[in-house]
């Protein structure tokens, strides 16, 4: 579903993805850990081209993309479309309600009726727990409750996969849990999904692999069975026994 190539990414001097290849299959559930600074977050933003890579290509769901050339607006669209994102600060429009957040990219995108933009934003709504809350605004709602209502509306869009920045790390701990359930739930369903996070807990059970980013690399990639018990970089050894201390 995802083939990315050789991607290189720089921020004025800095070079922040040094030669990144990465492979997510359809249906697969990819988690990458790194340390701050890595490239983690960059990487993510380049898979559905929030950022433009400088070079390499990026293959979404068939639709692929050389990186340092012009492309037809159409096609960045059209790639973009086939994806969602759910940042860590949630990154919900405060002047709308629950609902209406979920709404906006069915309505303004994908030009649905309101009237069926709001049923499909309520039964999401419903899907993450939040039955209760569709008229709330975001001030009025919990950092888990946002963050369910950020994935409402990344599924909204009908995405074939979610990309994921540290979804629960703005959370306190005891909301982690909400949002971890709906993000395994969506997994056990069959979605394609990238996340970013140090939840190892919920690598180990999810996860079908997982990926370790260092200074705009991968240096280790493997099945959390393996990874997590015998990494084989002393960089993923000292990183892991950090998180999990
Ligand atoms: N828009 C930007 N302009 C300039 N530098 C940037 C920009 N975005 C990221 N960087 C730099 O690129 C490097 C990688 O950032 P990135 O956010 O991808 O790391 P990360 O692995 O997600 O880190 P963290 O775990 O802290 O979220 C950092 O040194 C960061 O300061
Ligand atoms: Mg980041």
């Amino acid at each position: 579903m995802i083939r990315i190539r050789g991607l290189h990414k720089r921020f004025g001097d800095l070079e922040v993805l040094r030669g990144v290849d990465l492979d997510v299959e359809r249906g697969e559930v990819v988690v990458v850990m790194g340390p701050s600074g890595s490239g983690k977050t960059t990487l993510i933003r380049c898979m559905n081209l929030l950022e433009e890579p400088e070079q390499g290509t990026v293959n979404v769901c068939g639709a692929e993309l050389e990186c340092g050339r012009r492309h037809p607006a159409r096609r960045v669209r059209d790639l973009r479309r086939r994806t969602a994102m759910v940042f860590q600060q949630f990154n919900l429009f405060p002047h709308l309600t629950a609902l209406q957040n979920v709404m906006e990219g069915p309505v303004s995108v994908r030009r649905l009726p309101r009237a069926q933009a709001a049923e499909l934003g309520r039964r999401l709504l419903d899907r993450v727990g939040l039955t209760d809350k569709c008229d709330c605004y975001p001030a009025k709602l919990s950092g888990g409750q946002k963050q369910r209502v950020a994935i409402a509306r990344a599924l909204a869009m009908e995405p074939e996969v979610i990309f994921f920045d540290e979804p629960t790390s703005a959370l306190d701990p005891e909301l982690h849990a909400e949002v971890l359930q709906v993000m395994r739930e969506l997994a056990r369903e069959g979605m394609t999904m990238v996340v970013v996070t140090h939840e190892i807990a919920f690598a180990r059970d999810v996860a079908d692999r997982v990926v370790f980013m260092d200074g705009g690399r991968v240096i280790e990639q493997g099945p959390p069975s393996s990874f997590f018990t015998a990494p084989d970089h002393p960089r993923v050894r000292s990183f892991l026994s950090l998180v999990a201390s």
